[in-house]
C-alpha cells in the first residue's frame, strides 16, 4: 500500500513481539511505518528492532525535547492514515476508555482524529471481566475499532479467547479500514471507498433467543453471515456501522461497532437506542415468537411434556418504519420457502420499508441461504424486481452497498437534506425525539430492561 502511513503503538504484553512481524508485512507491501513503544511494550521488544524493521525513528516519550522540535506529537498521529495499537493491553484499553493521557501513546491516542485499531492480547480472564467488557464497548461506541483476540492457548498456561490475532489477519483488518477491497497486497482503494463516508449505517443481523427457562430457548438457523458481511462492506464504503447482532459466533467486522443482544425485545431496544440512521438493513431472522412466560428456574421432566404458550414479539422493522426517526433509506430481508417473490412484495407493503432483499430459505441447513457462505437474492422494490444470481454472501453486501450508496447519492441530489440524518433535525428537535414516547412494544421492552435504553448513547448530530 504505498502511500499509506501507519503509526503503530506497541502496548506491553508478551505479543508484543508479533508487532515486529506486523512491521515487516507492513513494509513488505509499501506502507510507511511509525512506531510508538511504551515503556510496557519496551519490556518485551527493543526500539532498536522496531527501528531497523520500520526504517524510522521510535518515539518512546512525550518529554522528549528532540522529538517534539522535530514533530510535536499531535502531528505524529495526525500525519498517519491509520493508528493500530498492537498489542492493545488491557490497561492500555482502560486508558484509552477513559480518556487519560498520562504518556507518548495515550496522548496520541486521545488528541487524534485519525482511525484507530485497536488489537486487544491479554489473559482469557482479564478479556472476559466486566471492566474490560465495558471499556471495549465504549471504546466501540466512541469508533474505535477493536478485532476480536484469538482463542487458544495462552502464554500463561490458560485457554479461551485472549490470544493476538495473527499478523496477516492484522494486517488484512487494517487494509480493510483503508479502504481496501481485498486484504493484503492491494495497492487500489476499493471501489466502494468513502461512498458512504457520514452516513450511519443500522444493521441488525443473526438469529434472536427466546428464552423458555434459564438454559432453553427458541432459535432458528441464522448464522448471522450475510448481515455481517452488509455491515462489514458498509464500514468500507466509509459509513459509520452500528451492528446490533443476536447470538452469533463471527468476529466484528472492523470500524463496525457492535452491539449484541439475545431477544427480539432487546434487539428492537437496541435498534430503537442506535438511531438516527441514513440507513437500516434488517438482515436479522427475528424469532416471530416467544414464550408468554419464561420460567425463571429450570424446567424438570415431569409425567407430561410443558405446554408452551407463545406470544407475538415486536416487528422491529414494521415499528421502525413508523418511527418519526425512521431512516431514509429502510431494508428489510425475507426468508421464503416458496412464492418468494410474491411473500416478499407483500412484506414490502405491509412493513413499510422501502426494499426487501428477498432469499430463498429452502434446502438442507448450511447449504440453504440460512447458514451457508452464498445466496441468490432478487431485489424487490417498488419499481419492480431484479433477481442477482447465486454469489457469496460477500459480493451480495458489496453490491447492496453499492446499491445504497447510489440510492442515497440520487436522493441527495433531488433534496439536499432529505437523506441527511444528521441534517434532518437541530440538536433540540433530536432531545424532544428523544423524550417522546416510543412505539408501544419498543415502550414494554424498554420496562424490561431499563438499562438497555438508559445507557443508549445521545443523539449525534454528525
Ligand atoms: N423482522 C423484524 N421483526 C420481526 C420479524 C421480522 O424486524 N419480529 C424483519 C426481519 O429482520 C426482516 C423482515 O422483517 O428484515 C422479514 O422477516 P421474515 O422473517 O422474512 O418475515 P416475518 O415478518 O417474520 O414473516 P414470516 O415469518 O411469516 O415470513
Amino acid at each position: 500500500m504505498p502511500g499509506v502511513n501507519i503509526l503503530l503503538i506497541v502496548g506491553g504484553g508478551i505479543a508484543a513481539y508479533k508487532a515486529c512481524e506486523l512491521v515487516r508485512l507492513m513494509r513488505r507491501d509499501g506502507a510507511g511505518v511509525t512506531c510508538v513503544l511504551t515503556d510496557g511494550g519496551a519490556q518485551f521488544v527493543t526500539a532498536m528492532s522496531l527501528a531497523a524493521l520500520s526504517g524510522n525513528r521510535v518515539h518512546t516519550s512525550l518529554w522528549d525535547a528532540g522529538a517534539e522540535a522535530e514533530i510535536g506529537h499531535i502531528q505524529l498521529s495526525r500525519a498517519a492514515d491509520l493508528v493500530i495499537v498492537c498489542p492493545a493491553t488491557a490497561d492500555l484499553l482502560a486508558k484509552m476508555a477513559a480518556g487519560l493521557a498520562d504518556d507518548l501513546a495515550t496522548t496520541l491516542l486521545l488528541a487524534t482524529d485519525t482511525p484507530v485499531l485497536a488489537v486487544p492480547a491479554m489473559n482469557v480472564r482479564m478479556w472476559n471481566h466486566a471492566a474490560t467488557r465495558r471499556n471495549i464497548g465504549w471504546l466501540r461506541e466512541a469508533g474505535v475499532a477493536i478485532m476480536e483476540p484469538d482463542e487458544g492457548p495462552m502464554a500463561c498456561g490458560e485457554f479461551g479467547p485472549g490470544r493476538l490475532p495473527e499478523p496477516p489477519a492484522i494486517w488484512a483488518s487494517a487494509q480493510a479500514m483503508l479502504g481496501g477491497s481485498h486484504p493484503l497486497a492491494n495497492t487500489k482503494p476499493g471501489p466502494l471507498a468513502h461512498s458512504l463516508s457520514g452516513r450511519h449505517v443500522l444493521v441488525t443481523a443473526g438469529p434472536t433467543h427466546e428464552a423458555i427457562d434459564p438454559v432453553r430457548y427458541l432459535a432458528n438457523r441464522s448464522s448471522g453471515k450475510q448481515g455481517f458481511a452488509i455491515a462489514e462492506a458498509a464500514a468500507k464504503a466509509g459509513a459509520r456501522v452500528t451492528l446490533v447482532a443476536g447470538p452469533v459466533a463471527l468476529a466484528t467486522p472492523p470500524g463496525c461497532e457492535r452491539v449484541d443482544v439475545e431477544s427480539a425485545a432487546e434487539m428492537a431496544a437496541a435498534v430503537h437506542a442506535a438511531l438516527q440512521a441514513d440507513v437500516a438493513v434488517m438482515v436479522a431472522a427475528v424469532a416471530d415468537w416467544r414464550p408468554a412466560n419464561a420460567a425463571d428456574r429450570k424446567l424438570k421432566k415431569g409425567t407430561t411434556a410443558p405446554q408452551l404458550e407463545l406470544v407475538e414479539n415486536p416487528d422491529i422493522l414494521a415499528q421502525l418504519a413508523r418511527d418519526p426517526r425512521r431512516p431514509a433509506l429502510l431494508i428489510g430481508f425475507a426468508a421464503e420457502t416458496h412464492d418468494v417473490v410474491a411473500h416478499a412484495q407483500a412484506k414490502l407493503a405491509s412493513k413499510g420499508a422501502d426494499w426487501i432483499v428477498a432469499n430463498d430459505v429452502s434446502g438442507p441447513p448450511g447449504t440453504s441461504a440460512m447458514g451457508g457462505d452464498a445466496n441468490a437474492v432478487q431485489l424487490v422494490r417498488a419499481e419492480g424486481v431484479e433477481a442477482w444470481e447465486r454469489v457469496s454472501k460477500h459480493e451480495i453486501a458489496r453490491r447492496l452497498v453499492a446499491r445504497i450508496a447510489e440510492a442515497l447519492a440520487a436522493s441527495a441530489q433531488q433534496q439536499p437534506e432529505a437523506l441527511d440524518a444528521s441534517a434532518q433535525q437541530e440538536p433540540e428537535a433530536l432531545d424532544a425525539s428523544a423524550q417522546q414516547e416510543p412505539p408501544e412494544a419498543l415502550a414494554a421492552s424498554a420496562q424490561q430492561q431499563p438499562e438497555a435504553l438508559a445507557s443508549a448513547p445521545e443523539p449525534r448530530d454528525g
